[in-house]
């Protein structure tokens, strides 16, 4: 359209034209070369996010202030970000897109601006913010007032945080301080092949370290996902990956003050039997603890979190009777579901969110213990394990603890213990509660017997079972009331339902503090 033609129109068909204008972004070609790379432009991701004709734009016409080098003359309506609000499930969100198509979706002082306006209409009432990014970084050519709106976001991310839930969406680059903004948000999704993340990227790599590495490797979805754990959910394209997040905010509340939709439930008869089958006769064999959760949540809720990131801890959110429910479970067939440093990690930032957003935890118990050696020990087992009791210690909401079978030495007390503060403490009859397991157990208490015996291994393996036959059972923990009912696995969901609604108006407070000083 020229000037001319512009000039020619009444108001209303100026605004339109003003409209159809912004909408193009960066204008068609680039649309084109976006859909090239197999990527959406950032209007189609927010069409796709939200429910239909939900989305209300706010800050279309905004433009930058450069005037350096010539920028007056090259300017884009919405300056490569939209921003607005919807619903998800006609339940409001804040979503902020940012559009690759406008100088690669690089974020100016007002492209900033825009954001942090979206994030303190989501705090001011209270409902979760996403942001789907895709973004050269800083705004080269405007310095340091685009650093200045970085710090302007990262700030209001950690203002927001526990406040409203925060979700972060990588849908293209993400590379430089930029990663701060999601890394400080609660959630990031990545898409394979499209989105990569990193501090700094394979040319700075080269010449630092002399390493040759392509983006895909250092900062790709697989990556993120598996190695680093930067990542809580990989998406094999974009589509999936909005439809992902829809699900994740079906099981949130819309901040800390709320509780999450609950669906309609009512209590039957219904046992889940195949639980009574699923414990293997050796202690040493494996199984897989998805099927103890499938047997205790409603039929295919479970929506898992980090799902191949320390996959000896499991962690995802549920439906139990309706209800949006935080599961968090050792998993016998990862590395015998021992506790390890990132398996602690990946547990306790599960466990804080949900406690920061008033979601029950339910947590299943099957764990040898902290993982041994000396790569552990040096890097931090002792201050990274901490982080899991203290999460657990530290939530308020209600609590459930079900023992499946191994409860071995800290890790019995880590697993959301009677000690910690769990309101119910149920376990199987399959459950071992113990310093540790039986064999070393026997080594170590009866090592003079076992050595002076003339049939070493015939002694030890009678003191191994008279160990087994004390303590590999739950009724020494049931009978001093660390455990309150041991229970048939079959029984477990209606036990656990049955629980969380006897505790649903629990009131449970931390004394005053300014906050408190997790083991970072
Ligand atoms: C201004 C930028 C830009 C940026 C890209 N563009 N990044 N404009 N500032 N940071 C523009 C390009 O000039 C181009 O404009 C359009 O966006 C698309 O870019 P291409 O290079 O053609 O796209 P592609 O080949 O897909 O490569 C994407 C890219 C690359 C890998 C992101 O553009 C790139 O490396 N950009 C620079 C990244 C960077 O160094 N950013 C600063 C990082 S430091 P036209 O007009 O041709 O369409 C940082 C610090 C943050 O971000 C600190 C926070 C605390």
């Amino acid at each position: 359209m020229s000037f001319i033609e512009y000039r020619q129109m009444n108001a209303f068909e100026k605004l339109e034209a003003l409209r159809q204008k912004a909408k193009l972004g960066g204008g068609e070609k680039r649309i084109v070369s976006q859909h090239a790379k197999g990527k959406l432009t950032a209007r189609e991701r927010v069409e796709i996010l939200l429910d239909e004709n939900s989305f209300e734009e706010i800050g279309m016409f905004v433009e930058h202030r450069c005037t350096d080098f010539d920028m007056q003359s090259d300017k884009y309506l919405g300056d490569g970000v939209v921003t607005g609000h919807g619903t998800i499930d006609r339940r409001l969100v804040y979503v902020f897109s940012q559009d690759f198509t406008v100088f690669g979706g690089s974020l100016s002082e007002t492209h900033a601006e825009k954001i942090c306006k979206i994030m303190d209409l989501a705090i001011q009432n209270g409902a979760p913010i996403i942001g789907l990014n895709d973004s050269g970084g800083a705004r080269i050519q405007e310095g340091v007032s685009s650093l200045g709106g970085y710090a302007d976001i990262f700030w209001r991310n950690t203002k927001a945080s526990g406040v409203i839930p925060q979700i972060s969406a990588i849908m293209g680059p993400c590379a430089g301080g930029a990663v701060y903004s999601p890394a400080i948000t609660d959630f990031i999704f990545m898409v394979e092949k499209t989105s990569y993340m990193f501090v700094t990227g394979p040319n700075v790599v080269k010449t630092v370290t002399h390493e040759d590495i392509t983006s895909e490797e250092l900062g790709g979805a697989d990556t993120h996902s598996s190695i680093s754990g930067v990542t809580h959910f990989k998406a094999p394209n974009e589509v999936e990956c909005l439809q992902m997040i829809r699900k994740l905010v079906s099981y949130l509340p819309q901040n800390c003050e709320d509780t999450a939709y609950s669906h309609s439930y009512s209590i039957g008869s219904e046992t889940r039997e195949k639980l009574d089958t699923l414990i293997p006769a050796s202690p040493n064999q494996p199984y897989d603890m998805h099927e103890v959760i499938e047997g205790i949540i409603d039929e295919n809720s479970f929506f898992e979190v980090h799902k191949d990131w320390a996959e000896n801890i499991i962690c995802g959110f549920s439906r139990i009777g309706g209800r949006s429910v935080g599961v968090v479970a050792n998993q016998p067939s990862s590395m015998a579901g021992v506790l390890d440093i990132n398996s602690s990690r990946k547990a306790a930032r599960f466990v804080r969110f949900c406690d920061a957003f008033n979601i029950p935890l339910l947590t299943l118990v099957d764990v040898p213990g902290f993982l041994p050696g000396k790569d552990q020990e040096w890097q931090g087992i002792i201050t990274n394990g901490a982080k899991l009791l203290f999460a657990f210690s530290e939530a308020t909401v209600p609590k459930i603890t079900v023992i499946t079978r191994k409860a071995y030495g800290g890790a019995y007390d880590v697993m959301n213990s009677k000690h910690i503060g769990a309101d119910v403490n149920l376990a199987w009859p399959t459950a071992e509660i113990a310093v540790m397991g039986a064999k070393g157990a026997a080594e170590i208490i009866f090592k003079n017997e076992i050595n002076a015996s003339n049939d070493k291994e015939a002694t030890w393996r009678e003191k191994e079972l008279g160990y087994m036959d004390t303590f590999a059972n739950p009724y020494k923990a049931a009978a001093r009331g660390f455990i309150d009912e041991v229970i048939f696995p079959r029984e477990t969901r209606l036990k656990v339902i049955k629980a969380f609604k006897m505790l649903e108006n629990k009131v449970s407070n931390l004394p005053k503090k300014k906050h408190d000083n997790i083991p970072l």
